[in-house]
């Protein structure tokens, strides 16, 4: 009896194994091939929960698109539980979405992921709370989004573009860029170096410094003048001779 149970289970593990890893062969490809730490496709499809996140979003995006609003949303949630990984059923997402770590990512309601798109842990595909209607951002095929990295509002980050770990891009990103920091800055593109030395976010000027500067300079300047002035009024004490 015990050993037709353990048959049993044994069974529908190993069919649940395979049908996942024919549903979602592109996405476990993704995680093969993006990760060196992936090992074998089991790995994967056992224990990445940003696989795990995607198979929720599946069923939450298929749900939501039969006109379902509340189980979907209770599936993004469970999802959220499990994985720490924030999917709205509405975002649209395409093949071979690698979510690496996952802890910390929120991809919005209105949000477009092409195809093959790598996102790192801690990341917000979100809106700036200013829009509405279509508020997320538009994500092109094969970008890499770094860790940490904020992408807000209805813009587009062109196709293989790389976007820096923390960078907060708030405005659109042409294909074949690299773009980091905070603001987001294009640091390159078409696979040319940008010059950053004008958009120096470290070293600003100091206005408070530079008018105490100004006002000193002016100070002595007045100093000099009126000990020359008086110089030239009171004549000079002759010398005591011996
Ligand atoms: C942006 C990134 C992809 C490098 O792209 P790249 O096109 O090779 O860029 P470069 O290394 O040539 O750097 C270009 C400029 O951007 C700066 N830069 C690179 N990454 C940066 C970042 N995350 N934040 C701020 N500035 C950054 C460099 O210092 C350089 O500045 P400079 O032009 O003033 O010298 C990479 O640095 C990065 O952030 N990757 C994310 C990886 C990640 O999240 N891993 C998580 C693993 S768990």
């Amino acid at each position: 009896m015990l050993t037709n149970i353990i048959l049993i289970l044994a069974a529908i593990f190993i069919a649940k194994v395979a049908i996942l890893a024919l549903v979602f062969k592109d996405e476990i490809d993704a995680a093969m091939e993006r990760d060196p730490a992936a090992g074998n496709r089991m790995v994967v499809i056992l224990t990445y929960a940003g696989f795990h996140a995607m198979i929720y979003h599946r069923i939450a995006h298929q749900l939501h698109g039969w006109g379902l609003r509340l189980v979907p949303r209770m599936i993004s949630q469970g999802s959220r539980f499990l994985t720490g990984i924030e999917i709205h059923p509405a975002a649209r997402i395409g093949k071979g979405l690698f979510i690496d770590h996952g802890s910390g990512v929120v991809i919005g309601e209105t949000a477009i992921i092409g195809n093959a798109v790598t996102i790192y842990q801690g990341v917000t595909l979100g809106g700036t709370g200013k829009e509405k209607g279509k508020r997320h951002p538009t994500i092109g095929n094969n970008v890499v989004i770094g860790t940490g990295a904020k992408v807000l509002g209805n813009i587009r980050v062109g196709d293989n573009s790389f976007v820096g770990a923390n960078a907060v891009v708030v405005k659109e990103v042409p294909p074949n860029s690299t773009v980091v920091g905070v603001p987001g800055r294009i640091a390159r593109r078409e696979g040319r170096r940008l010059q950053s030395a004008d958009l120096d976010q470290t070293h600003l000027p100091d206005p408070v410094s530079k008018a105490l500067q100004t006002m000193q300079n002016e100070i002595r300047r007045l100093e000099q003048e009126v000990r020359q002035n008086r110089e030239n009024r009171e004549p000079r004490e002759p010398k005591e001779k011996n």
